[in-house]
């Protein structure tokens, strides 16, 4: 170890100054691919937000079973993503994103001609799976890839290719509507809007081919030699050799187990926040907004293409107000975009909530105050819940400790896209939205009280202001 330590000090004194020998137009490429992952995760999780009100009707679906064909995707999402670390670990990240690649392909085209409500939700299914592995898979394989400097960049670029998916995807699907009438957007428009999902994944597969194995994995599995050439071209002489020297550094530090991380009080108190903080994103009903949009305007009395119009106003406030959060977040800090996001969430959820229980839904009110709730979650929690689970967790434990929580994570979206028409049935729209509401309130206290402002520290200190338990200032 202190040979590769003392051979690293040699190699960096000579490459300060070897920055510019960094290769732009490759690392741009490998930022794309990742970046489609995630438009990829986006397109197809918002997707459904035009299609469910005319499948509804075309297989004649209950409360249960639109909540279902909705959230039946993140089902298969949690297996993807849950299995794609371990499987790329034997396997390689390269080829198991072209499996996932290949397998959002088929379920786009399967849901597209599927026969009956069990095909589609099989096809979907499928398409999960692709979409949760790609969606772990291209931030881990940017961030194994790109040079050091690019890497903080790559969390907030994942969240504006996912919000820039979901747009995208809001303008297909009210153009696809609108090329037939009621009758055909009933028969066939859903599906035109599932098949159009095959599009950017062959966009994707075909880039696949023109990036390589990732170097790290391949010095993991003995293959230094093999990785040397693409270290190469991505930084230059130098740089590659102190690159492959990190890397091998890396693998030296040394990772809790499961047992370890389970059994120490300090590391059990951590995880539980990292927990809580992933499910604060999903409990507080953004899915329920991104996913049933149409559903809800139309609730409030506006017809089919009004309601997919309003939809994209919904996609662009959030993209808009995502690409604000990015520019904000170093400078104000995750917190204060935290509290000042949940507590403009809570209040636009309880106007919603009131604007049903009292029946003043005709009109722009419960539109601009979905707008402004839309608008607190992308500048605050979309973004911020992300970056505080690529920071607040020690080194030894982030591996393990980042996928519990994202499981965590998407069991919550789970759930919320599944309960969230059954809700409206059973208990009605405006205790539903308070529900929403109430968690707004717990998120803003949890966030106060207990999360530790991260920004501007280094990954080591803020390990360090856990040990000391400073956590909350
Ligand atoms: C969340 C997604 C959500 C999206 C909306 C992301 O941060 O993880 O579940 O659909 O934001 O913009």
């Amino acid at each position: 170890m202190e040979t590769i330590a003392v051979e690293k000090k040699k190699v960096e004194n000579r490459t300060e100054g070897a920055e510019q020998q960094i290769n732009m137009r490759f690392v741009t490429l490998v930022a794309i691919v990742a970046a489609l992952g995630g438009l990829l995760f986006g397109f197809d999780t918002a997707v459904v937000a035009g299609a469910i009100g005319f499948m509804k009707v075309r297989f004649q679906l209950n409360q249960l079973e639109v909540g279902w064909a909705v959230s039946c995707l993140i089902v298969g999402c949690i297996f993807g993503a849950a299995s794609a670390g371990g499987i790329s670990d034997k396997l390689g990240r390269k080829k198991v994103l072209f499996i996932g690649a290949a397998l959002y392909l088929i379920g786009s085209v399967c849901a597209a001609l599927s026969p009956s409500f069990s095909a589609y939700v099989i096809a979907r299914l499928v398409s999960g799976l692709g979409i949760g592995i790609t969606v772990t898979l291209s931030p881990l394989y940017n961030a194994e890839i790109a040079p050091a400097k690019y890497r903080g960049r790559l969390v907030a670029l994942n969240q504006v290719a996912i919000v820039s998916g979901i747009f995208l995807v809001y303008f297909l699907n009210l153009f696809i509507a609108g090329l037939g009438d009621d009758a055909w957007d009933i028969s066939t428009a859903w599906r035109w809007m599932f098949g159009v999902g095959a599009v950017p994944s062959v966009f994707f597969i075909v880039l696949l081919f023109f990036v390589p194995e990732s170097p790290r994995w391949l010095i993991k599995q003995g293959r230094a030699a093999d990785s040397l050439p693409i270290l190469l071209r991505i930084h230059g002489e130098e740089l590659a050799r102190k690159e492959v020297l990190d890397i091998k550094a890396s693998f030296n530090e040394k990772q809790a187990s499961m047992r370890e991380m389970l059994s120490s009080r300090g590391l059990r108190t951590i995880l539980f926040v990292g927990i809580i903080v992933a499910l604060t994103q999903q409990i507080t009903g953004i899915n329920a907004v991104m996913y049933y949009a149409p559903e809800i305007f139309k609730a409030t009395g506006a017809g089919t293409d009004a309601s997919l119009l309003q939809t994209i106003l919904v996609g662009l406030i959030n993209l808009v107000f995502t690409l604000l959060s990015m520019w904000l977040i170093d400078k104000v800090g995750r917190k204060a975009l935290v509290l000042v996001g949940s507590s403009v969430m809570t209040v636009s959820l309880a106007v919603i909530g009131i604007a049903f229980q009292t029946g003043h839904t005709a009109g722009p009110l419960v539109v601009v105050f979905i707008l402004l709730y839309v608008a607190a979650f992308a500048i605050s929690l979309g973004t911020a819940v992300w970056v505080l689970l690529s920071e607040i967790f020690p080194n030894r434990i982030r591996g393990i400790a980042t996928a519990i929580a994202n499981m965590a994570l998407w069991t919550a979206d789970y759930i919320v896209t599944q309960a969230f028409p059954p809700m409206l049935n059973s208990i009605g729209s405006a205790p539903t939205f308070w529900i929403f509401g109430a968690m707004g309130l717990f998120t803003f206290v949890f966030m106060w009280r207990v999360v530790p402002e991260t920004k501007g520290k280094s990954l080591e200190e803020i390990e360090a202001m856990w040990a000391a338990g400073k956590t909350a200032s």
